[in-house]
């Protein structure tokens, strides 16, 4: 047998085995914990290509990496995304391609993009009141991405999960009504502790609602199991004691999973970054554009890997923020 080249460890002994690819930093909505109110968007020249793109993602899987997920900004912004998820099905070792939308143009997309052959949908749905929804979103896209959520189910997406950013004050009481829609139409409840990776600084510990209270808010109306942790989980799953269904909340707060972390980014203006949270990345841009093979590519990947901290420091005295907001890094 062909020897495999080694996979992309670090120094605490962790392989990433994940990678989450940004399309683009734009978005049709504005949510407060992720984007500032008036962004200033990536120079188009620096995006990569989708070949571009496909390649990285070829270059990090030729070194372990089994799956990829499709971000943004927001991916369906970008034209013919599912382009690029057919050439990411083409890559060789990548046994899941996955993507994580706002929802609101995937009704259009959906029958496309499961012709492309997309694993898996992952929807952001942060209130179904649409005060609410436009509070948090600054743009009205409820419908829309109700829609959206149909539609990929009719696509033959499904079961869906539903990522639900909770903030204190604004949608930490719409948490059990969240769950109860979710046991209604099959769609499993992801609640998410909001982390200070918004564009216009708005963090604030009090505004995180901890996931152990998120979690109770919800087995207060419907009782729930928590389940065995699997492996590499960022997530918590609780089971409904009646059978129907389950909902997960993640921690990164409180309970930081950083030791399990299995992750990397590509941006998409090329940026390699080993961490949400890394204070700066690896440009993957200058040395493609200027012709590297794929060895060199995947040097500078192991190189940044083997550079990895241990994990973020948020709420303590040594946190810096990114030198980007989440969504010019990539959910
Ligand atoms: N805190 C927690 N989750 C966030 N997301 C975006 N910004 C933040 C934040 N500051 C989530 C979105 C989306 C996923 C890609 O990341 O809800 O579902
Ligand atoms: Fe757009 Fe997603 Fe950021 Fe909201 S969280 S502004 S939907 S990229």
């Amino acid at each position: 047998m062909a020897s495999r080249p080694p996979a992309l460890l670090d120094g605490f002994g962790r392989a990433a085995r994940k990678l989450r690819v940004s399309v683009t930093d734009r978005c049709d909505l504005r949510c407060v914990y992720c984007m500032p109110e008036r962004p200033v968007w990536l120079p188009r020249a620096e995006l990569l290509s989708y070949e571009e793109l496909a390649r990285l993602a070829a270059v990090a899987a030729s070194r372990g990496v089994t799956q990829v997920r499709v971000t943004g900004g927001e991916p369906l912004i970008r034209r013919d995304v599912h382009r690029f998820v057919a050439l990411l099905k083409a890559v060789p070792g990548l046994a899941e391609v996955a993507m994580t939308t706002n929802g609101t143009r995937l009704a259009a997309q959906a029958a496309a993009l499961k012709a492309a052959g997309l694993d898996r949908v992952t929807v952001s749905l942060d209130s179904l009141d649409a005060g609410t929804y436009r509070a948090m979103a600054r743009v009205d896209g409820l419908s829309d991405t109700l829609a959206g959520l149909d539609a990929a189910e009719a696509a033959g997406f499904g079961p869906i999960k539903v990522n639900c950013v909770v903030m204190r004050g604004v949608n930490d009481s719409q948490v059990a009504d969240l769950a109860a829609w979710g046991r209604r139409t099959g769609r499993e409840l992801r609640f998410i502790e909001f982390m200070p990776l918004e564009g216009d600084a708005i963090w604030d510990r009090s505004l995180m609602v901890p996931a152990s209270e998120i979690a109770a808010a919800v087995i207060a109306r419907f009782a729930a199991v928590e389940r065995p942790g699997a492996a590499h989980s960022t997530s918590v799953s609780y089971d409904y004691a009646d059978g129907r269904g389950s909902f997960a909340v993640i921690a990164p707060v409180t309970r930081a999973f950083c030791a399990d972390c299995d992750r990397v980014r590509v941006t998409a203006d090329g940026t390699f970054r080993t961490c949400l949270f890394a204070e700066r990345g690896a440009d993957l841009r200058g040395p493609l554009r200027a012709g590297a093979g794929d060895a060199e590519l995947a040097l500078i990947m192991a190189d940044a890997v083997s550079r990895k901290g241990p994990g973020h420091l948020i709420g303590l005295p040594g946190f810096h923020r990114p030198d980007r907001a989440m969504n010019a890094i990539g959910g």
